[in-house]
């Protein structure tokens, strides 16, 4: 599957810190039960490269990804752990090269219209737009539409179930990213069915 086919799997990409290998499984069971496979584990935290392992071996319905990828050790280290694709908040050139290079699907953030046009030109249609809510949210998006007629975004940052909806409205919206299906207190409590609720809640939101 390439980047466009992982991102049309669901409205949502979770995208989570996991802060203990214990909570990694039953997380992205209750995700991907609610009806969002597509999980995004931050490299932000010392346990998110064996729970991208553990979810990889024992969630195989889920399609996992890892985000906050800054360099291509890490793009590498990922790739060994068995990620399925690849987003970083921001680019640059070498790592956009390495992407290619290893035909890792690829989801590169900017937060620029010149930043977009540097991706297109090496051939990235989908991009990551973050953090989306400060930088100018669904409006931003509006505005580049016809300029950047060819591309597609996956907002994410500062978004919620409130403001997800308008997001998955725009034809140049692929999908949207945000932790807020997996809020910290009740992945801390081992409240999977809350999670499974606010999963099936995204999981049910429209796009066009
Ligand atoms: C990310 O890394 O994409 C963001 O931290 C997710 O943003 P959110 O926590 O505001 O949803």
């Amino acid at each position: 599957m390439d980047i466009a086919a992982i991102a049309a799997l669901a409205p949502v990409i979770p995208v989570l810190t996991i802060e203990s290998r214990e909570s990694a499984v039953p997380l992205a069971r209750a995700l991907v039960k609610g009806g969002l496979p597509v999980l995004e584990i931050t490299l932000r935290t010392g346990v998110a490269l064996e729970a991208l392992r553990a979810i990889v071996a024992e969630v195989p319905e889920a399609v996992v990804g890892a985000g906050t990828v800054l360099n291509s050790a890490q793009l590498a280290e990922v790739q060994r752990a068995g990620a399925r694709f690849v987003v970083s908040p921001g680019c640059t050139s070498t790592l956009a090269a390495e992407a290619r290079r290893t035909g890792m699907p690829f989801l590169p953030g900017v937060q620029t219209v010149s930043e977009a046009m540097a991706l297109a030109e090496q051939g990235f249609q989908l991009l990551k737009f973050f953090p989306a809510d400060i930088a100018g949210g669904v409006g931003w998006l509006k505005a580049v539409s016809a300029p950047l007629a060819g591309l597609r975004f996956c907002p994410t940052g500062g978004i919620g179930a409130d403001t997800a909806p308008a997001y998955l409205a725009l034809a140049n919206v692929a999908c949207v990213g945000g932790s807020w299906v997996a809020p910290k207190a009740a992945v801390a409590s081992g409240d999977w069915a809350a999670v499974e609720r606010l999963a099936a809640a995204a999981a049910s939101l429209k796009g066009r």
